[in-house]
């Protein structure tokens, strides 16, 4: 028998999206085959403290018992150094751990990790840079406005000119670098607009204003480095008047219909789409690519991607490889393998430069 990989999960963090950080971990835990993994577990606190714990869970009062170690080595308060690992798995989401800041840690430490690198994880969490890019790559994108919050704070009016002239209501206004719908508002009037616009900019320094579309939301996994593979997609269908926070976080009554009903031909144009996607902003290992499908025209748009999608028993990422005939223990080894490769890849680089 191989050697076991020694896997270290790290999961909490500093976002909003902490509570569900921990139960995709705790999934994630799970679903780990143990004849093929020996697994630690490091909590990352709201604060941003480091700690060895025994195994994810929910219970953040017991995880914050573990012991504190400094995974820099300019911030040696506690001076224990974690637990070392062959392969090191972000459950993380949102800004500090989705976003490219864990990822440019572990490539500082050269150590292996699964997922996106530097520029996919940074690219995916900044909604404006990565809707440009993918314009970029002739891919559809919902037609947006970008502001920074000086432009909107000096000259409001031009501003809100501006959105006039280009967009028509609804619209939806988001803060660039942020997930989980917070700070999102959607606009039904032009007088909505300057309260919306304060919203985002309480969350980023950077908003969009986008057009609203009518139609449906689906969604799709990718999977692999340089030549991926996309899943079938999934449609989620939202309670409330669109998928906000509390629809995803607390009612719990968003419907998720896997796999979503589509012709064929577009089934295949979104797999299409959503393999162009997540090439176009450098993804590596895994993503979900967002899309919305327009009523009446049935024109597709890539919404966003998420480098780090959820990760809980009923999320859609592995849902829809379940569906897509690979288990989540599967599908986790497949994210193991491909981490290693792209550290292998990245290595070679480094040493061909040398
Ligand atoms: N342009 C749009 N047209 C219609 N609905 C939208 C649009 N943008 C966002 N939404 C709604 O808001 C939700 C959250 O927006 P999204 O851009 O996916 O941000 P997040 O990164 O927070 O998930 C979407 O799932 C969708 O329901
Ligand atoms: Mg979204």
């Amino acid at each position: 028998m191989s050697k076991k990989i020694t896997l270290a999960l790290i999961f909490g963090g500093r976002s909003a999206e902490h509570e569900i950080s921990l139960i995709s971990a705790c999934a994630v835990h799970k679903n780990l085959v143990r004849s093929k993994f020996e697994v630690r577990s490091i909590y990352i606190t709201r604060g941003g403290l480091w700690k060895t714990v025994e195994a994810p869970s929910t219970d953040i009062e017991a995880l914050e018992r573990g012991p504190a170690f400094s995974f820099l080595p300019w911030n040696a308060a506690p001076p224990v150094l974690g637990p070392l690992a062959d392969i090191y798995f972000p459950v993380l989401h949102g800004p500090f751990g989705e976003d490219g800041t864990i990822q440019g840690l572990l490539e500082m430490a050269g150590v292996p990790y699964v997922g996106a690198g530097v520029t996919g994880s940074a690219l995916g969490m900044d909604k404006v840079l990565a809707k440009s890019v993918l314009r970029d790559h002739g891919l559809p994108v919902v037609p947006f406005k970008a502001f920074p919050e000086t432009e909107w704070t000096e000259g409001p009016a031009a501003v809100l000119r501006r959105i006039r002239r280009a967009l028509p209501l609804p619209l939806f206004v988001k803060p660039s670098n942020l997930g989980s719908s917070v700070g999102i508002t959607k606009v039904t009037t032009y007088a909505g607009l300057p309260a919306a616009l304060d919203t985002a900019f309480r969350y980023d320094a950077m908003a969009l204003v986008e057009k609203g579309i009518i139609g449906r939301e689906l969604e799709l996994s990718v999977l692999g480095n340089g030549s991926p593979e996309a899943s079938l997609p999934g449609e989620v269908i939202p309670f409330r008047d669109f998928y906000d926070y509390d629809d995803k976080y607390k009612d719990g009554k968003t419907r998720f219909v896997i796999p979503a009903a589509l012709p064929p031909r577009i089934v295949a144009r979104i797999r299409t789409l959503g393999v162009a996607a997540f090439k176009a902003l450098a993804a590596s290992g895994m993503a979900r690519v967002d899309f919305f499908l327009e009523k009446g025209t049935n024109r597709l748009y890539v919404n966003e991607i998420n480098t780090i999608p959820g990760f809980t028993e009923i999320s859609m990422y592995p849902k829809l490889w379940a569906a897509s005939g690979l288990p989540f223990p599967r599908l986790l080894e497949r994210l193991v393998e491909l981490g290693f490769e792209r550290h292998r890849n990245r290595k070679a680089c480094v040493e061909r430069e040398r």
